[in-house]
């Protein structure tokens, strides 16, 4: 009787256990859309399939990090706000790239597609498409990490010369 009740405890366990790994795949879909690797304090991430205002969110030492590709009016938008220089270039493409820590305080902004705006619930910051701040308390945009660009793929971790020139022109601070 308690090798039968044994084994179905075990039979419990392992639905469980593949049922919370389930889960887990489903949660890791959702955050990590697009492909990426991950190595030695680099994030290469293949932007070739990335959406129009669709917001990807990957993670870069421990730091959550925002990508959104622009749409022709969001460009539109960014050249009026003289905002391009925010902008990374990948093919015809461009592309909001930021870490994604609100530079009040450090909260995770929330991206709102519908106004294509980031909203900071801790203290209502906000932020445009380009992550440049539109309402504080936030200081300034959201800070842009060392990049690299390479054929259709970022590379995060790696100072190429387009966030050298962000550095030097004061686009963005150091990360
Ligand atoms: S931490 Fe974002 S507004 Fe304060």
């Amino acid at each position: 009787m308690s090798s039968r009740r044994d084994f179905m405890g075990m039979a419990l366990g392992g639905f469980t256990a593949l049922g919370g790994i389930g889960a887990l795949m489903a949660m890791k879909k959702t955050w990590d859309p697009l492909p990426s690797v991950k190595a030695a304090g680099f994030t290469t991430i293949d932007l070739k399939d990335a959406q129009e205002n669709v917001l990807v969110t990957e993670k870069w030492r421990g730091k959550p990090i925002f990508v959104l590709k622009q749409s022709k009016a969001m460009v539109e938008k960014a050249k009026k706000a003289k905002e391009m220089d925010r902008l990374i270039k990948i093919g015809d493409d461009h592309f909001m790239v930021a870490v994604g820590l609100c530079t009040h305080l450090g909260c995770i902004p929330g991206y709102d597609s519908a106004n294509e705006s980031f909203l900071c619930a801790c203290h209502g910051g906000m932020y445009d498409g380009t992550a440049m701040v539109t309402k504080a308390p936030p200081p300034r945009g959201l800070d842009i990490p060392p990049f690299t660009i390479d054929g259709t793929k970022l590379v995060l971790g790696e100072q190429g010369p387009e966030y050298k020139k962000m550095l030097a022109d004061g686009t963005t601070l150091k990360v």
